[in-house]
């Protein structure tokens, strides 16, 4: 694929918005609260629980303005299957993001962040470019109401620069008292980082420099789509984005075990509407501060 070639979110292949003349198309994103309980649910043939799930009548409506179709260099002005299962993961599991200091890296358009601010005390929506960061601040804009403006701060962070962040009076840049509350980082998100080899090492390599730095902060979640080319030299599909990501993973686990790599099971409730196929991944990095634990581990019931 060429720099220049068009690419579209499988999210906006049914979308009926019709796109402004700059392409740019609002849609509305509803979660349907689904609450899972286990009261008398039984044991399926197998011998696993069965889960009951039941609609709440409320739903989290969310605002988006988006692109439809844009250049590689412009994808984080769509919403993508990641953003979406992220979301998911996060409304599933809140009592991990209640009260915490939350930074999403590679944001795009800010959606997933927007979920994460329910629970989260203060969430950091980062991403690099104006574009991409003015997009994200007006949806932040258009849907207070649904969130407390003041949780979600829109900042510049460039996984290339190895500083960052710190301190800049640039657009989107970070303040002094945001740098004095990220001492209190707990957890990192990221959503459909994982289609660059350029871009996945320094990914990786700024989540890493971030666990260290920020001592409170000891888990990552990133969630994926593995995308598959066929090749003729190996007369077979490959993911080669997503074998490097594993690749980096195994580096960044090393042999000294301050990072545990796990793969998560995400038969959580889907509660946006988009297709969760099997190519669809959730990891997540932990910081391990006590030694000799099993620390490479992927989960199979996924
Ligand atoms: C495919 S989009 C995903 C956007 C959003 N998380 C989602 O799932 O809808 C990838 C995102 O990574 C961001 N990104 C790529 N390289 C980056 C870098 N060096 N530093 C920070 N963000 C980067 C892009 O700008 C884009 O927003």
């Amino acid at each position: 694929m060429n720099d220049s070639d068009l690419v579209l979110s499988d999210v906006h292949v049914r979308c009926t918005e019709k796109p402004n003349e700059r392409g740019v198309a609002v849609t509305r994103f509803v979660a349907k609260i689904i609450e899972e309980s286990d009261d008398d649910a039984g044991i399926d043939e197998d011998g696993d629980t069965i889960v009951k799930r039941r609609q709440r009548g409320e739903g989290i409506p969310l605002v988006i303005e988006h692109a439809m179709a844009t250049r590689l260099k412009d994808v984080g002005q769509q919403v993508w299957n990641g953003a979406l299962l992220m979301a998911d993961f996060i409304l599933s599991n809140k009592d991990l993001f209640i009260g915490t200091c939350a930074i999403e890296l590679g944001a795009g358009t800010g959606l997933t962040s927007l979920v994460l601010s329910r629970y989260a005390d203060l969430v950091f929506c980062t991403d690099v470019g104006d574009g991409v960061l003015s997009c994200c601040q007006r949806n932040v804009e258009r849907n207070i109401g649904e969130i407390d403006a003041g949780i979600i701060q829109v900042r510049a962070l460039n996984w290339a620069d190895p500083d960052a962040p710190e301190g800049s009076p640039s657009s989107f840049g970070w303040t002094a008292a945001d740098i004095d509350r990220l001492e209190d980082l707990d957890v990192i998100v990221a959503a459909d980082v994982i289609y660059n080899d350029y871009f996945t090492e320094m990914f990786v390599n700024k989540v890493r420099s971030l666990m260290l730095r920020y001592r409170k902060c000891k888990r990552c979640y990133v969630a994926l789509e593995k995308r598959y080319n066929f090749t003729i030299s190996k007369l077979d599909t490959v993911a080669p984005a997503f074998d490097y990501f594993k690749h980096c993973l195994d580096d960044l686990h090393g042999n000294d075990d301050t990072f545990v790599i796990e793969r998560l099971p995400i038969g959580f409730s889907s509660m946006f509407a988009y297709e969760r196929s099997h190519d669809m991944e959730l990891w997540c990095v932990y910081r391990n501060e006590s030694e000799g634990v099993d620390s490479r581990r992927e989960v199979s019931d996924v």
